[in-house]
């Protein structure tokens, strides 16, 4: 098995257990538990977290709320990529509405019925859910206008390949809104191969450098990398960010 493949199995087993075995209030996970107070901090409102199934909210493991950034328009097709439990696939779907659908990517079998079944609880008609990788997304080109991610994309070993599907499956002119973690300073090798910390959402992060120069290498431009918070939020090795960009 390749080290790239090593790093995806102790993701994908980590994430399974975290979505069979999460109870309210959580106990573990990326970012630590999904408490109503952490997830107003992350940029959610009272509102939103109010009108999703608790077990939508309770699931929630990301760093912020791409949805809520304004990149979303009525009618439009969204795709999440590493959309766990579900909650920026639930919230993106009320931002695109009846005409518009919203498509979420996992490759944790788990997360995947975690989703559909939190789907079914909403009465969601324009959500779905594919099990699929992101460094090899089951969608085609340029079917998508909004690519969100929410503390997905420090997880994967092959960010150049992720950030070249991202911008195959973008439609021109279509967005990136991520929210993830960034890293201070470079991790070094020993600290990259510790999967604890790597599936923790730490040593897999790179710089704001590295990630703006591998958006522009794969074709995006207007890249953008804003610091959401002071950084030690979970680690003080790594600051929580949103990153946007567009396919030209
Ligand atoms: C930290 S959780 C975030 C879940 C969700 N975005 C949220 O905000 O609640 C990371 C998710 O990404 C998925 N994931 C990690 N690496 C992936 C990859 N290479 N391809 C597809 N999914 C991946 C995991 O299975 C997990 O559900």
């Amino acid at each position: 098995m390749s080290e790239d493949e090593k790093i995806k199995q102790a993701v994908k087993s980590a994430y399974g257990t975290l979505a069979t075995s999460r109870t309210i209030p959580l106990e573990q996970g990326c970012c630590g538990p999904a408490t109503n107070d952490k997830l107003l901090r992350y940029g959610y409102t009272q509102e939103e977290l109010g009108s999703l199934p608790e077990s939508v909210v309770t699931m929630s493991d990301g760093c912020g709320n791409p949805t809520g950034l304004g990149m979303i328009r009525e009618g439009e097709t969204v795709v999440d990529l590493g959309s766990g439990g579900g909650i920026d696939v639930f919230l993106a779907s009320r931002k695109v509405g009846p005409r518009g659908r919203v498509i979420g990517v996992d490759m944790t079998p788990e997360m995947i019925q975690k989703a559909r079944d939190n789907a079914r609880k909403a009465d969601l008609a324009n959500v779905e859910f594919r099990a699929g990788e992101i460094e090899d997304l089951p969608l085609e080109d340029g079917s998508a206008d909004v690519i969100i991610s929410n503390c997905v994309i420090c997880l994967s070993p092959d960010k150049g390949r992720v950030f070249r599907e991202m911008f195959r499956v973008l439609r021109p002119g279509g967005r990136l809104a991520i929210a993830d973690e960034v890293a201070v300073r470079p991790f070094t090798k020993e600290e990259r191969e510790n999967p604890a910390m790597w599936c923790s959402c730490v040593t897999g992060a790179i710089t704001e450098k590295e990630y703006a120069s591998a958006l522009t290498g794969a074709g995006f431009k207007d890249v953008y990398v804003k610091q959401l918070r002071p950084s030690g939020d979970m680690n003080p090795a790594v600051f929580s960010a949103f990153v946007s960009a567009t396919k030209p």
